[in-house]
């Protein structure tokens, strides 16, 4: 489990580290962070998958990720205001990190050192340094592996083996030392990190991939945009916890009942029977607030539990009253 997250220097999110819970809710006004939060933990998952230099390409650069705040305001040099934002004679770094029970990860990203050649990949950011850590808070004694710029190194017993010395800038240690018996750490932190599961924007429009029948195959996971949805749910009734999903329909549907249409070699559907009516719905039938419903307990009830599961606006076309299915 995730026991701590810190940010720094990412958007709207100077210097952030949140102690987390088994269970943690992020509101706020809009335009407060709350995305900004969920889009730095993806940026943490897409270093353990190798796209972390594409991900930040695809949000405008490093430049723009930036925290663009002042660096010192007049009200801070009043000492009105804690003071934020980076002195000036500091080095400009994007810092991502977490740590669980057993291990702590951290990341940092600048801009590269201006090449003395022409390039087209001039803007392309690098990856500094990194460093996995034992259990509890950073300390260099407890310090497991570590990338400084191109050298990454390991401890063994009381010396520290070099895993190589000419690391790509834009490739972190999870994906360039392909040698776990040396840094056992790399291949156990890089297996917890590709658990994680995000679900950002589940499709729920008329075109929607779950509104039309679907191949089924037996299906633990629902797909982050939840085209899956029908074998998602026959999984559940079959091998997982169908008391707590007959439950949350109850709570949010009282008296509807759930079937999913599985011709052997056919296509899947869900079908909602709800009470007063004669004909059960088909999943092109139902409501925006009851498909997304549907969905959200597909990925809540998932058979196979990831170590994090993050959810970003999942309340959206719910009425207040219609209870989330994580209630109590
Ligand atoms: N580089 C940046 N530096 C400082 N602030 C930024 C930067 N980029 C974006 N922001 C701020 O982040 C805010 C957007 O945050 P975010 O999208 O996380 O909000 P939110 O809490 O999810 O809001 P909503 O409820 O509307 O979805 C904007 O108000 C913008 O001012
Ligand atoms: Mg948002």
């Amino acid at each position: 489990m995730l026991t701590t997250l810190a940010i720094g220097n990412y958007r709207s999110i100077n210097h952030l580290v949140l102690p987390l819970g088994q269970l943690n809710l992020v509101t706020g006004a809009n335009g407060s962070g709350k995305s900004n939060l969920y889009k730095a933990l993806r940026l943490l998952a897409e270093t353990a998958q190798g796209g972390v230099i594409e991900a930040l390409a695809r949000e405008g650069g490093l430049d723009s990720t930036w925290w663009a705040g002042p660096e010192m305001s007049a009200r801070m040099k009043r000492g009105e205001v804690p003071i934020q934002g980076q002195h000036p004679s500091d080095v400009k770094r994007l810092r991502l990190g977490f740590a669980t029970e057993d291990f702590g990860f951290a990341i940092s990203l600048g801009l590269p050192i201006p090449l003395p050649y022409p390039t087209a990949f001039m803007l392309d950011p690098e990856i500094k340094s990194e460093a996995i850590w034992g259990a509890g808070a950073y300390r260099p004694a407890s310090l497991l592996v570590e990338r400084k710029n191109a050298v990454v190194r390991a401890r063994e017993g009381n010396s520290w083996t070099v895993l190589d010395q000419h690391a790509d800038s834009c490739e972190s240690f999870f994906n360039i030392v392909g040698r776990p018996r040396q840094a056992p750490e790399i291949g156990e932190l890089r297996a917890f990190i590709n658990s994680w599961r995000f679900y950002d924007h589940f499709r729920i429009d008329r075109d929607a991939p779950c509104r039309q029948p679907q191949l089924g195959t037996r299906s633990p996971v629902l797909h982050h945009d939840g085209r899956n949805l029908a074998s998602a749910l026959q999984t559940i009734i079959e091998i997982g916890e169908v008391e707590d999903l007959v439950a949350a329909l109850e709570d949010a549907f009282p008296g509807s009942r759930l079937e999913i249409d599985a011709p052997p070699g056919g296509l899947f559907s869900v079908r909602l029977y709800q009470h007063g009516l004669l004909r059960p719905l088909g999943d092109a039938e139902l409501s925006y607030g009851t498909l997304r419903y549907l969905l959200l307990m597909a990925a809540l009830l998932t058979p196979r539990p990831p170590s994090l599961m993050v959810l970003n606006e999942p309340e959206t076309s719910l009425q207040p009253t219609c209870s989330p299915p994580w209630r109590g």
